[in-house]
Formats: structure tokens, sequence, C-alpha cells
């Protein structure tokens, strides 16, 4: 059995399990890190997304706590301006690529952009980049699910777990602002091998993966 770790967020003790990432440890103590792309309990974190920065005692730079293990004594900032900075700049980076109309989207009031923005006091507008989202077709092929890659933060997520199930339907194209989830063979869902387990649709944190109903 794991024994426990005492780590200090933001000037407050906690007792952790030893050997947990520093994201769900914090997560389980009610510390709220922004986090879009981690998976619990992956040997390796994805990080991709750059949006859960923490800054730690004795390291030189903020570092993501999706990869960082916590240590006994371990003492860390969630807030300071230089988390800050770099949290709002890959915030802005995902809008800048992002359908921004919530109130179009079914997974408005349900999506992790929206609980980013409102748990640190982001805009859900572009305010320093300019839009780069090339429009692509969306696909209602399956019966419960909608694909709609306007809204996806390619997250991978659900390549993750399509992986995971054994299904092997989805995979990453092309790069830059091109970069999206697709079928091999880049064919609608419904004619993929995908067999609609839905696992996906359940871990998209944002509108790209949504429940028709
Ligand atoms: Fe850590 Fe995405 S959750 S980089």
């Amino acid at each position: 059995m794991k024994g426990k770790v005492t780590i200090t967020i933001d000037g407050q003790q906690y007792q952790v399990p030893e050997g947990e990432k520093l994201l769900w440890a914090a997560l389980d103590c009610g510390i709220y890190i922004p986090h879009l792309c981690s998976i619990r309990g992956e040997e390796i974190p994805e990080a991709s997304c750059r949006l859960c920065f923490v800054e730690i005692e004795g390291l030189p730079d903020p570092v993501t706590s999706c990869t960082q293990q916590v240590w006994d004594g371990m003492v860390i900032r969630t807030r300071t301006p230089r988390v800050d900075r770099l949290v709002r700049t890959a915030f802005e980076l995902l809008l800048s690529n992002h359908k921004l109309r919530c109130s179009e989207c079914l997974k408005n009031r349900n999506c992790e952009l929206q609980k980013i923005a409102r748990e640190r006091k982001l805009k859900l507008k572009l305010t320093r980049l300019r839009p780069m989202l090339e429009e692509k077709p969306v696909d209602d092929s399956p019966d419960g699910f909608i694909y709609d890659p306007n809204r996806c933060v390619l997250c991978g997520q659900c390549v993750r777990v399509d992986r995971l199930v054994g299904t092997g339907a989805i995979g990453f194209v092309n790069r830059g602002f091109s970069r999206r989830v697709a079928t091999f063979a880049d064919i609608p869902l419904a004619a993929s091998r995908c067999n609609q387990c839905e696992e996906c649709v359940k871990v998209c944190p944002t509108g790209g993966l949504v429940f028709k109903k």
C-alpha cells in the first residue's frame, strides 16, 4: 500500500498519496489547476495543452503539474505572475483555433474551456491573437454523437481512450492549425471501424465529441 507525503499548496499543508502526480493530488485536495489533456492514472502524460503550470520551490521554472510526481515537503504555488502568464497564453492559443459560439454548442455550460475561463477569470474571446480556425466539416454519422473538429482542442484524450479500449478507429492527421482527429482513410465515423462504444465522447472536455441528446 502506498504511503502519504506532505505537500504545501498555496500555503496550506495536505497529505497526499506518495507517487501521485501533482495535478491529481491537488484536484483531490480541492485545489483547481486548469487541465485538458491529462488522463488520471496514465503513466506518461501527454502534456500537450500546457495549461496545468505551477511553480515549485527549488525549481527554476514553472512546470506542468500533470507530469510532476509529488514528494515529501514539496511546496507549490498555483498562482504566480509567471504561471498566470503561461496559462493565459496557452488558453488564448487554444481559443484562436476554436469555434467560439458557445450558445450554439451542445456542450454549453458543461465545457472545460468555460470552466477554465470561470476559474481563472479569463475571457472566452481573443484579445491578443487573431482567429486561425479553418472551418472543417462536422461528422454526425454516428447514431448517438457528433464529432465537430471546430470545437476540438486537440487534447488527444479521445485518441488515447480509443486505443485503450482496443478499437483503433481514430488518430491525428496533419500539422499546425490543420491538425485534427480523423478516422484512418478519413472516412465518416459510421463507415469506419469505430464501433460507437462512445468512450471517446465521455472523455472529451469540449464540444469536439458530444452526445446528440
Ligand atoms: Fe498538463 Fe495538459 S494537463 S499539459
